[in-house]
């Protein structure tokens, strides 16, 4: 691997393998949320001034079963263009109506310095997700060099993320500049953490968590946990969670990974109280409880505010800070508190010098939602692959430029 802020792309062809996986609005198809893209664009402008020319491939969606129009990346390409010509200069884009075969070979042969060849949807074909060599070849025939800046599908073992790597030699493989800062970004969490360094884990459930909670019990000093997840906690410490989400096949576990952490001298946190409900609805009736003592017929959906002051607390004692996963139901007007209160305690930790980390969707989400992703240290662009990197997992598409 070359380093890409000193390589001069004049007059190469690069393969830029990002992660366009936006979300899109069911009824008009238009971008709900273009994070992802405008992330991309400081390496596509790099190459673009080097005198060089871009040849962009990403997915989109899950498709099955060959081509679907709602999964197809012409929907993106107008703003791609308003991106990429938002300073005066003009940057074509072309888009190839098929990821390989003759349209994209002869667009990307004709390719001049400082323009921009978008492919189609790589899911289009099965063997982008099964890692096919032969596929992988022909994509790879397109550029000259391969940078992969697709660090939301760096999880994943495919063609363009990671198989590809073989068709290029070493030193024209790149990172592209998000790739590098969220690196930076996770690597400062995992092994330069100044502490105290909390973790905030939510989410709905505690399987999808284990692993992070387990890779973070040898880096954290504290641990808070919320969202659903945290009524598996109060089970299995004998609390009564009415009907709270809870995941029975995972008691014993919970029970263990909190004897862990008192091995470990982590400090877990669990939400004192709850803001409860009669019903999985905004409009439910609503009360406050201890976590640990709700009725039948009630679950909670959100911290109380005791727990929000005891999070809030420990947040402003922490130096690094790393949230996956919210604190209840914010999509709901009625239990978006929590997650409120601790993005607010988040940004006001970050502003007396910690350094804090958001990542997973839902969390990022929320503190777009809430308009503090400019008031924290890192958002990252990785849901699954953030979660797998500080599950302590090296990720195929990071090492395969390696
Ligand atoms: C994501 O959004 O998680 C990435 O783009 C990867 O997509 P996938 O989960 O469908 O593999
Ligand atoms: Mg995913």
């Amino acid at each position: 691997m070359t380093s890409f802020a000193q390589h001069n792309f004049a007059n190469q062809k690069a393969l830029i393998r990002v992660d366009f996986n936006v979300p899109l609005d069911k009824q008009t198809l238009a971008i709900t949320d273009d994070t992802r893209m405008t992330a991309a664009i400081a390496t596509i402008k790099k190459v673009l001034n080097d005198g060089g020319s871009v040849i962009l491939m990403s997915h989109l969606g899950r498709p099955k079963d060959g081509p679907e129009d709602k999964y197809s990346l012409k929907h993106i390409v107008k703003h791609l263009h308003s991106l990429l010509n938002d300073d005066g200069k003009t940057t074509n884009v072309f888009f190839a109506n098929d990821c390989i075969g003759d349209q994209a070979n002869t667009t990307a042969s004709m390719l001049k310095p400082g323009e921009v060849l978008l492919l189609e949807n790589l899911r289009f074909y099965k063997e982008e997700e099964k890692g096919d060599a032969d596929f992988a070849k022909k994509l790879a025939s397109l550029g000259d060099v391969w940078i992969n800046d697709a660090f939301g599908t760096a999880h994943r073992a495919h063609a363009s993320t990671a198989v590809i790597a073989q068709f290029f030699a070493p030193e024209n493989r790149f990172f592209g500049l998000l790739m590098d800062a969220e690196v930076a970004a996770a690597e400062k969490v995992l092994h330069k953490a100044d502490k105290p360094f909390t973790a905030i884990i939510g989410g709905a459930k505690v399987s999808d968590k284990i692993m992070i909670i387990e890779n973070l019990l040898d880096k954290a000093t504290d641990i808070i946990i919320g969202g659903g997840m945290a009524y598996t906690f109060m089970k299995a410490q004998g609390g009564k969670i009415g009907n709270s989400l809870c995941e029975d096949d995972k008691l014993e576990m919970a029970l263990d990974l909190l004897k862990k952490a008192a091995d470990k001298g982590v400090n877990i946190h669990l939400p004192s109280d709850s803001i409860i409900a009669d019903s999985f609805s905004n409009d439910a009736n609503k009360s406050t409880a201890p976590s640990n003592n709700i009725q039948d017929g009630w679950m909670g959906l959100d911290i109380g505010p005791m727990a929000c002051e005891q999070f809030t607390n420990i947040l402003h004692h922490s130096k690094t800070i790393l949230w996956n996963g919210p604190m209840g139901v914010f999509e709901m007007s009625s239990f978006q508190h929590g997650t409120k209160a601790i993005a607010t305690a988040v940004a006001e930790a970050t502003v007396n010098g910690a350094f804090s980390l958001v990542g997973g969707g839902d969390s990022v989400a929320a503190v777009n939602l809430f308009g503090f992703a400019d008031k924290v240290s890192y958002v990252s662009t990785g849901g699954g692959a953030m979660l797998e990197y500080f599950e302590g997992k090296e990720l195929p598409g990071i090492a395969a430029v390696k």
